[in-house]
Order: C-alpha cells, then structure tokens, then sequence
C-alpha cells in the first residue's frame, strides 16, 4: 500500500546488491512512496549483482561509486546533483564489510590491514558521504539520512568481530554528524538497529542460521524482515518523523529490551 508518503522527494540510496539486500527493500518502498531515486554500489558489486536490474525497474540512474574513494564520492554527488537538478531529501547508507570476517580471522587475531578495511568500509564511508555531501551542497533542508547497524555495537557477539567496532563508530559518526547537520540545515540523521536478516552481508557471519533463531526465539515480535526495515526506513524518511535525529534506533522485534524468553529456557 502506499501512502504517498515520499511524493516529490528525491534520494540516494546505496547498497543494493540483490534482491535480499536491505536496501533493495527501501529502495522499493521508497519508490513506491512517490520518490525519484538514485541508485549506486561499487563496481565490482555492479558487476556481480542485481543492482542495474533494479534501477531499470525504478527508472534510476545507476552511478558506481566504491565509497571509500573520495574522488568516486565527488563524482557521484556531482552525477546525482546534475540529474536532480538539486539536491537530495534522503541518503540511506546500507554498507558493510569486513575482509577479517571474511577470512575467518577472530576478534583476538586481527589482521590490522584488514581492520582499517572494516572500519572504511562501513563506518568511515558514512563521514565522507557527510563530510562531502556538506561540502558540496548536496542535502536539501530537512534532508534525512539513514544508516544501518546491529546491537553488536553495544552487545557482545562474539562472531561479529570486528564489525562490532566498526558499527559503533557508524553510530557515533550519526550522532556527531546529526548536530552539524541538525544545526546548519534542520537535516537528520538516524541509526537503525536491525535485526539479523539473510542478506549476502548477514549470512557471511559465521553461525547467521544460529545467531538468527536464536533472536527470533529471543523477541516477542520476532525478528525484523528487510521489508519491515524498508517501511521503517521509509517513515525515517518521511516528514511523519521531521524533529527525531542523532538516535539509534532498535528495528529488532523486541529483541534489544529482552534479558531471557520463557520458550528459551523451557525448551533450551
Ligand atoms: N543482514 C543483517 O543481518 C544486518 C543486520 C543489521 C544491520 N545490517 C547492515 O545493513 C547494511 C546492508 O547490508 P545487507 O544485510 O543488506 O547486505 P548486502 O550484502 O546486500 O549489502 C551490503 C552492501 O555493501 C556494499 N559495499 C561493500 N563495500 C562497498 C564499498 N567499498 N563501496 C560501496 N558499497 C560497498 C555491497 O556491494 C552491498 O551492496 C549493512 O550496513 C549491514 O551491516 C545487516
């Protein structure tokens, strides 16, 4: 159903790899909602994934863009600016990788090279779409951004790794950034904390399937789709949500509130 909600706005949204990524769901929505998009992923991920497919269906223009290269970032928000005619109501980060976790190394036996990777990838890389969209005018007033995040970042799992820190650092950079941004233009920006979801990202984590029952048992609504995240996100978006910035917020089913659930402990 749609409610219209996005009628007139314009975003970016980056991270849609296939059709189970997080940001394949928002996009959809958000177009849904009466927004005109622009898609982008890196390279490599244009050539692997389903992105182009998607944009073809939105009628958004796909610009590559590895978004821990600043001249890649300078060249997308110049490509998207030119399109617009202006700049953009919305931005949602939804990026994440860490090679450490990728090659099985633990949280005790870091690779250092690989853990500047991490930490670019999915944490720095929102500073530099900030730090340069500001710089280049690119949100409009009360623009809204979005990035995503999971409770590793205030909670121990184990096989999370490095992640963890990076996720942390995500949610800081939001805060810190959201009241330059909330100060200067009246702009947002938001954390939502997702629940486990099979996406190529999530199911890379050693042990998803558990990890992934387990909060399902763990929370009362049980976990969270990447459908209900997209429609979510897409309220984040909305002006229904204009004077809420800086937070973190738990899209989780329950999960972040829970100490232990009843069905856990009779049926172990
Ligand atoms: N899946 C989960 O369980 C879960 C839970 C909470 C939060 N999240 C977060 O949601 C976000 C989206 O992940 P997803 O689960 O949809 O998985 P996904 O694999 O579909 O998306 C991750 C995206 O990051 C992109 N990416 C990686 N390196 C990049 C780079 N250098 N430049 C530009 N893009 C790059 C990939 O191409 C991919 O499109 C991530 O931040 C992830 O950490 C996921």
């Amino acid at each position: 159903m749609s409610y219209g909600l996005l009628r007139g706005k314009k975003g970016l949204i980056t991270g849609v790899l296939d059709e189970r990524s997080i940001a394949w769901h928002v996009a959809r929505r958000a177009h849904e909602e009466g927004a005109s998009l622009v898609l982008t992923n890196a390279p490599v991920a244009l050539r692997l994934g389903q992105t182009a497919e998607l944009a073809k269906r939105l009628s958004a223009p796909l610009f590559p863009a590895d978004l821990t290269q600043i001249s890649d970032i300078e060249k997308l928000y110049a490509q998207t600016l030119d399109h617009f005619g202006g700049p953009i109501d919305f931005l949602l980060h939804s990026v994440g990788m860490s090679p450490n976790i990728r090659k099985g190394k633990a949280y005790p036996e870091l690779d250092y090279e690989f853990y500047w990777k991490t930490l670019d990838v999915s944490a720095v890389s929102l500073h530099k779409l900030l730090q340069i969209g500001r710089a280049r005018g690119a949100f409009a007033r009360g623009a809204s951004i979005v990035a995503l995040s999971y409770i590793a970042a205030q909670r121990v799992f184990p096989r999370y790794g490095d992640m963890s820190d990076a996720k942390a650092l995500l949610e800081s950079i939001a805060r810190l950034f959201g009241y330059f941004l909330g100060r200067e233009l009246g702009a947002r920006v938001n954390i939502v904390s997702q629940s486990p979801t099979p996406t190529t990202a999530g199911t890379g984590i050693a042990g998803f399937q558990e990890m992934y029952d387990y909060a399902n048992r763990m929370s009362p609504l049980g976990n969270a789709s990447a459908e209900a995240c997209a429609d979510f996100i897409v309220a984040l978006f909305s002006d229904l949500t204009r004077a809420i910035t800086m937070q973190t917020i738990y899209h989780d089913g329950g999960f972040s509130m829970m100490g232990i659930a009843e069905d856990l402990l009779r049926n172990g």
